[in-house]
């Protein structure tokens, strides 16, 4: 959940070091450090809150340091204060650690390994002890990186710098807190925990696997098992644009993503939907003996996996892969999903949905798999993430970076891919009439003009949003495809806007939410369904009933609704099976409306990160 990074070179350390950690502070951003390294000094400086305050203290300092490391904290040891900041030290000042993820002995460590006084209550010093403990008893850096990997249990990546060898660093990754993208370039080498923070430094990347140490210097990098044997690894070479990721005139990210999203569904469906012939191909994207039709006609049972946002997309992919693959399918939250010894097997295909394809949840569940033998296809937005080296095949969802930390436009793009795979899978499995694949692929070609309509009543959705920012609960109600609509709805109300929002199916309301309607608990309710439509009406009714305000989210031309709700957020008209994806950018505008008018911290909410690397 932080981000981390590293640079050894000719150029100014200090300057590559702030500019990689800005792209990573998605990942955390409630205090952050450098040490930076001359040949005869190390500085570290830290700071409490976001990244801007560390560059204030670093103005004019150490400018000649040609090497150094730099960290972005998401706290899970320790609250979020200076001590506690990252780099963290040896009691004597010679080594610096920057630190991802959780060292789960670290309390046992620390009395066994410890070299002196902790100045921190975080996990990571402990490595800082360990490490000039073993430089002091003659081991070599990265020996001395073997011993903290043969002790230290956990899932963590980590950088480490010694003031003794100025130009070296080194790092490790054990298990799956995030990764560690080392980039190659000529008299130069940075590193960092993800390859969005390298693009504008390198096109050609090492990813360190689990259990391996990297020795980076300028110009030799090698990577070593955590038993020390060298391993020859060839770089890769990504050609990634780092100019999508800059925020243009919008006002935030959040906004600029939820606008692109008609691009988005284009460019998810370029190259596997044909508006010529009218039909589905993602026959390039599957892995051949894996994915053969043979193979396929065997599955039995299809698994989906992700959280949060990404796990709303697979509930409304389980409809899809339901009716289109003629597959039954279950989604499950990959958190739970581990740790319930779920009953799979060869003939269970198992999809994880996640835009970061590191989520440390989803990636343990698909290890889950792994060992079950289940075939694997992972959804990503991010070339070379841990979930594409698990998978046997990857989805890319094309949707570009996406910086602020709620998921807007990589869910809408995840929907998409789940509808082509579905129609794919229906296809080769024999199972899904022509005539079905022809209007499913005609009205996917119409979405990305239903998205921009949508788009276009952004100043009635942000009446609706100030009529209703004062509120501080809301419901959110749906039935069928409305349900994770609604689920997500209230997901993005509250992470951006911190107002209290739940997500209900609109059947479970009388089991017991029904208790909280009164004068001051809204209602949204997903209306977009024909086949529920009836019954959503009577939950309005019910609500009403008790005095509580309701938003219909109705498609254009039913005024069915007009005399019962008390406002309505009118989406286009489009095939109810794919209407979740207009509806999501509607409430996406609303939240957005709701959290900008109550000075929230859009892009970057309190207390979330990004990625999630930490259980
Ligand atoms: O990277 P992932 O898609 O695996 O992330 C999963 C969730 O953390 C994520 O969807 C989260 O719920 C959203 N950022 C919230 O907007």
């Amino acid at each position: 959940m932080c981000g981390i990074v590293g640079y050894t070179g000719e150029r100014f350390a200090s300057r590559i070091l702030l500019d990689s950690l800005s792209r990573l502070e998605y990942r955390g951003y409630d205090s952050s450090g450098i040490a930076l390294l001359t040949e005869t000094n190390m500085q570290v400086i830290r700071a409490r809150g976001k990244l801007r305050e560390l560059s204030k203290k670093l103005e004019g300092e150490m400018t000649d340091a040609r090497a150094g490391i730099g960290h972005t904290r998401w706290a899970t040891h320790g609250v979020p204060s200076e001590k506690n900041a990252h780099p963290q030290l040896d009691p004597f000042g010679r080594v610096a650690v920057v630190h991802n993820g959780i060292i789960e002995n670290w309390e046992d460590l620390r009395q066994q390994y410890g070299q002196g006084l902790f100045s921190s209550d975080t996990d990571t010093e402990v490595l800082a002890h360990m490490l000039v403990g073993g430089l002091d008893a003659g081991l070599d850096l990265v020996e001395a990186v073997q011993l903290i990997l043969s002790k230290a249990r956990g899932a963590y990546s980590f950088l480490a710098v010694d003031s003794q060898q100025p130009d070296r660093l080194v790092g490790a990754r054990v298990g799956n807190a995030g990764g560690l993208v080392i980039g190659i370039s000529e008299d130069e080498s940075i590193v960092a925990s993800d390859v969005s923070a390298l693009l504008p430094y390198s096109q050609e990347f090492i990813f360190l696997e689990s259990n391996e140490i990297v020795d980076i210097r300028p110009s030799v990098v090698e990577i070593f098992s955590s038993d020390g044997e060298r391993k020859i690894r060839s770089p890769e070479r990504l050609s990634l644009d780092p100019v999508t990721a800059a925020k243009g005139t919008y006002k935030h990210f959040m906004l600029k993503e939820i606008h692109e999203q008609p691009e988005t569904l284009l460019n998810g469906m370029r190259g596997r939907y044909s508006g010529t012939s009218e039909t589905i191909d993602l026959s390039s994207e599957l892995n051949h003996e894996r994915f053969s039709i043979e193979n396929l006609k065997e599955i039995n049972r299809c698994l989906i996996v992700g959280m949060g946002t990404s796990m709303h997309a697979a509930m409304i992919g389980r409809h899809y892969l339901e009716q289109f693959a003629r597959i039954p399918t279950e989604v499950d939250n990959s958190a739970e999903f581990r740790y319930r010894r779920p009953l799979l097997d060869e003939k269970t295909l198992v999809i994880s949905v996640t835009q970061s394809g590191e989520t440390v949840d989803t990636l343990a569940a698909m290890e889950e798999a792994q060992r079950a033998g289940c075939p694997q296809i992972t959804l990503s937005n991010s070339v070379g993430s841990q979930t594409t080296r698990l998978a046997d095949s990857t989805i890319m969802l094309h949707a570009g970076p996406e910086i602020a930390v709620a998921s807007t436009k990589t869910m809408i793009a995840s929907v998409i891919a789940l509808h082509g795979l579905s129609l794919f899978l229906g296809k080769q499995r024999g199972l899904l009439q022509p005539e079905v694949e022809q209007e499913q692929v005609h009205q996917a070609l119409l979405l990305p003009a239903a998205v921009s309509n949508v788009l276009n009543f952004t100043d009635e959705i942000d009446k609706l949003a100030e009529k209703y920012s004062a509120s501080n609960n809301f419901l959110f109600l749906g039935r069928g495809l409305g349900y994770p609509v609604a689920l997500e709805g209230a997901l993005k109300l509250k992470e951006v806007s911190y107002i209290h929002a739940e997500g209900y199916s609109a059947g479970e309301m009388k089991h017991g939410p029904i208790a909280l309607i009164d004068d001051q608990m809204p209602t949204l309710a997903i209306c977009t369904q024909g086949d529920v439509h009836d019954k959503m009406r009577s939950n309005i009714q019910q609500i009403r009933a008790r005095g509580g305000a309701v938003i219909a989210l109705v498609s254009e031309g039913d005024s069915s609704m007009d005399a019962i709700a008390t406002d309505t957020l009118i989406v286009p008209d489009i095939d109810p099976i794919l209407s979740p994806i207009p509806a999501v950018v509607a409430l996406q505008l609303f939240s957005y409306g709701i959290a900008t008018r109550r000075g929230a911290d859009v892009d970057q909410p309190r207390n979330l990160a990004k990625t999630v690397t930490v259980e």
